[in-house]
This record gives structure tokens, sequence and C-alpha cells, in this order.
């Protein structure tokens, strides 16, 4: 893969295209179908033959007949059963059906079991708007009823992505932001927000599609020829031990009452153990005392969040009942990193 931030496409390859007869039986017409051409250079950098290549959002098989086409084995999660078989009569005419496991249904969903260890997970997600018209599924993100209830959903997937990847594996999410209705949403910037929640960030590449028609300077408006590809790693997150047991300490002589277990606990009772990725502590389920925490945490430069959500204060406890913990980071202008988790029993 070239080094450049952008990677431009130029054309698809006829031969790797989703065939007419096959996208005429879709009913989006296939319109929303990737090129393998965008995928392969991620396949090749990102994972080793004979690896795993899982899409949770698997479409056409666009993803999945990339990897099998560089020998990798392929997995890949579809909600729309009509898109399932497409899938089948793709790689079976390209003789690569063997190697294949593809699961009807959201990753998250289904039980861990019936999903394969990952190496890599490479996909373009659905997109909000898209206005489906297929077969009703309970997890479709096409037909989700508003942004809100689209981005959870994207954040259910790629946690279940999480759990079968392996340390060190890649995660790798294709999306642009979008115009729906007279507004753009910054869908790729939300999903880097859920993905940064779970994964390390390692870089994004702009990848740029040739242009429809003529140019219109009419408007101001792109013509969104571009999408990002946002690049995740899964790994330990390596902390600023030194400036974490400060936090603590500091946090102590303010009157904030906390125990600390997991790993900081244990690495402060052996230090030559494995260094933690952050300090978890436990507090009372108390909205006052939570409240005093977290702005105490917020005038030392934290930043707050829930599962990847920024939270507002004053603290409106109830929304977060059944959540189970906050999570404060503060990054300096040196790059390290101090998190800490607030776990409260209910
Ligand atoms: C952008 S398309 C993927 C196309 C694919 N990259 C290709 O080129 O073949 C997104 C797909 O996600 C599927 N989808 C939507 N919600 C899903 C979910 N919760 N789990 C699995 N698939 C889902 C849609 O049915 C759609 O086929």
């Amino acid at each position: 893969m070239p080094s450049h931030s952008w990677m431009m496409l130029e054309s698809e390859s006829p031969r790797h295209r989703l065939p007419d007869d096959l996208r005429a039986r879709d009913p989006l017409g296939g319109r929303d179908c990737g090129w393998v051409e965008q995928m392969t250079p991620f396949v090749r950098q990102f994972s080793q033959p004979g690896e795993t290549v899982f899409d949770p959002f698997a479409g056409f098989g666009t993803t999945l007949l990339a990897a099998r086409l560089q020998g990798r084995t392929a997995a890949g999660c579809e909600v729309d059963a009509g898109r399932i078989s497409l899938i089948r009569e793709r790689l079976a005419r390209h003789g690569l059906g063997d190697g294949l496991t593809l699961l009807h249904g959201s990753c998250d969903a289904l039980d861990g079991a019936t999903l394969p260890d990952i190496d890599l997970c490479l996909t373009n997600v659905p997109y909000f708007g898209c206005r489906w018209t297929g077969a009703a599924a309970v997890s479709q993100l096409y037909d989700s009823r508003s942004y809100a209830q689209y981005l959870d959903g994207l954040r259910d997937v790629f946690h279940g992505v999480r759990a079968k990847l392996r340390e060190g594996g890649h995660c790798i999410a294709m999306v642009e932001n979008v115009r729906v209705g007279d507004r753009v949403l910054p869908q790729a910037f939300d999903l880097a927000r859920i993905l940064g929640a779970l994964f390390t960030m390692v870089e994004e590449r702009v990848l740029v599609y040739p242009h429809a028609g003529e140019n219109d300077t009419a408007t101001s408006h792109t013509d969104r020829r571009h999408e990002y590809a946002l690049v995740f790693r899964k790994e330990r997150e390596r902390i600023d031990l030194q400036a974490t047991s400060g936090l603590l300490d500091a946090l102590r002589a303010h009157g904030h009452a906390f125990t600390l277990i997991g790993s900081f606990a244990r690495w402060l009772a052996d230090p030559q153990g494995t260094p933690p990725a952050d300090a978890d502590i436990r507090v009372e389920a108390d909205a006052q005392r939570l409240d005093a925490l977290l702005r105490w945490l917020r005038g030392e430069g934290f930043s707050i969040t829930s599962w990847g959500d920024p939270v507002a204060l004053p603290l409106h406890f109830n929304g977060y009942r059944g959540r189970h913990y906050f999570r404060a980071e503060r990054i300096d202008s040196r790059g390290a990193l101090v998190r800490l988790d607030i776990g409260y029993e209910e």
C-alpha cells in the first residue's frame, strides 16, 4: 500500500465487480456495494496468508472476496438473508466458496461461540439515512429510526468484534460523513469516537473515487466521492503510571472516597508485574458524590465519557443507571495518557 495519506481508486476491475445479474436481484440494485480494489491493499498490509479476515457488515461479500483472492480465510455477518445468498453465489463463481464462514445476523446478537477468532476486521459500515427498501430485520442499521439509535447499533457491533479480535489485530472501518436532508452528519467522526473507546487509533486514509460527471462549480457542496478508512488496533493502552499514581493521591487528598481495584492495585503491590492499562476505582452510586468527583476531574483537565459518549455536568445520574462506569481520561501535550475507570454498584 502506498504511504500517501490518500488512496486514489481509478476504476473497478470487471472481473471482480458484482455481476449485473446478482446486482439486479438486490432491493438497492447493489448501489452500496464496494470495490475489491478498495479492500485489497488493506487485506495485504494488515493480515497474513491463512489468517481470518472478518466483515461484520458483509453486504455483497466484497471484503470476503478480496480476502479469499489473497489466500486469507474469510468470515462475515449480514442481516439480510437475500444478500447472504448473493455472497455465496458471488464467491462460488470465483471458485472461492470454500474457506468462507457466513453468519446470518448481527455479530453482537449471535452467540460468541459461533463467531470465529478474528485476525483482521475490515468493513464498510452501513450508512445512516440510506432508505432501505429490503426485508425488515431487527438489527438492520439501514432501518434505524434515529441517528442516535444508529450509532448505538454500530457500537454494539464493534463491541462484538472486539471480543473476537486477537490482541494486536486491526479493525478498519470505511465510512463517510453523510448528507441527510439538508444537514451533514459527521458519521465518520462519530464512528471514530466509538472505535476510539474500544481500540487504539493507528491512522486514517482518505479514499478518493472517480467523479461521476462534470465538475459542478455552481454549488459549494462536495460530491462526496471520498471516504475515510479509519485504522484501529486492539492493544493494551500504555498509560503514564507515575501521573496515574499522583492522581489517586490527589483524589484522596481532596476527600473523594474510593476503593482501588484490579490491575493498577496489583501493579502497585508488584511493580515488576504487567503494567496496567488503566486505574479502576469503585465508588458509591451516590449522585451527589459522583457529580462532585466528575466535576473535580473535569477541572483537572479530564474528559468524562460513558460508553464513549461525552458526559454533561452537572450529572443527571438517572440517565447513566445500568451503565456501571464512567471513564475519565487526560492526554497531555506529550501524548501521555492517564485513564481512570470509575465503577459504581447499584
Ligand atoms: C455498506 S453495506 C456493505 C457492503 C460491502 N462492503 C460490500 O461491498 O459487499 C452494509 C451492509 O450492512 C448490513 N447490515 C446492516 N446492519 C447490520 C447489522 N447489524 N449486522 C450485520 N449486517 C448489517 C446491510 O444489510 C448491508 O448489506
